[in-house]
């Protein structure tokens, strides 16, 4: 296998074009999602992975060792996003958006890194403008995007030894499936659009070794949607 790429959340949206994209530049890919997907390509592992759950976590990682010792792009990028007012916000509401968006990536990382590459490995976290920006009525969203960034920031001063890439990406909104189930009064107008993206993607991914992006914020030219 000659570069092996891992990503969370390769069922919908965001996650299933990286998905395409990776295989598509000759990555051999295993995705990891409750559901799965419908995509099939001989170089694509549809794995299932529940990121809240340590032992799912392990599962995936164990699948991964039965075809490579190595990963050389991991790709953090799943997550759930609701809105609520703080107030009608239900704690087992804020709970879940910290088990998947913050805890989910803690153990994305703690079983990563027996697979990390020296100077090699590149890990694109897929964050938000919510990461840095607090929104109206997404406090779990905004709590869980911001406590997943402090992680990474740690993790990077543990792990400089290993001279590997790390990138955050910081979107502002996509009009992907993740605003059907949030069922918003946003225009759709206003957000960006998939291969919008996938052009910031594409430019981050392509970039030469020696480059990382510790802070890429990119959104639509109308602004923040608030
Ligand atoms: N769309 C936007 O406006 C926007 C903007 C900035 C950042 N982002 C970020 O981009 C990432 C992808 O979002 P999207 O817009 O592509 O949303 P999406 O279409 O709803 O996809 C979310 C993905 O996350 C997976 N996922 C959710 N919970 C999971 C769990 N417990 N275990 C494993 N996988 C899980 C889902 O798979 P299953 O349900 O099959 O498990 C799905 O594949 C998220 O981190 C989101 O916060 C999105």
């Amino acid at each position: 296998m000659e570069r092996s790429a891992i990503i969370t959340g390769s069922s919908s949206g965001l996650g299933l074009e990286i998905t395409k994209f990776l295989i598509e530049s000759g990555y051999t890919v295993f995705g990891g999602s409750r559901s799965g997907t419908e995509y099939e390509h001989e170089n694509f592992y549809d794995v299932e992975l529940d990121i809240t759950s340590e032992e799912s976590v392990a599962e995936f990682f164990e699948t991964v060792r039965e075809f490579t010792p190595t990963i050389n792009l991991a790709i953090n990028n799943a997550g759930i996003c609701e809105m609520a007012p703080l107030s009608e916000t239900t704690l087992e509401q804020f709970e879940s958006h910290l088990a998947t968006n913050t805890v989910g990536p803690f153990l994305l990382f703690k079983h990563l890194e027996s697979f990390l590459i020296q100077n090699e490995t590149h890990i694109i976290s897929i964050l938000s403008t919510a990461a840095q920006y607090g929104y109206p009525n997404v406090s779990a969203y905004n709590a869980s995007k911001f406590g997943q960034l402090g992680m990474i920031s740690s993790l990077k001063k543990e792990w400089k030894d290993y001279k590997i890439r790390f990138t955050n990406l910081f979107p502002g909104a996509i009009d992907t499936p993740l605003w059907d189930k949030v069922g918003t009064k946003f225009s759709r107008d206003k957000m960006l659009k998939i291969n919008e993206f996938m052009s910031v993607f594409g430019f981050v991914v392509n970039a030469p070794s020696t480059i990382q992006f510790p802070e890429l914020t990119f959104l639509h030219r109308e602004g923040f949607l608030e």
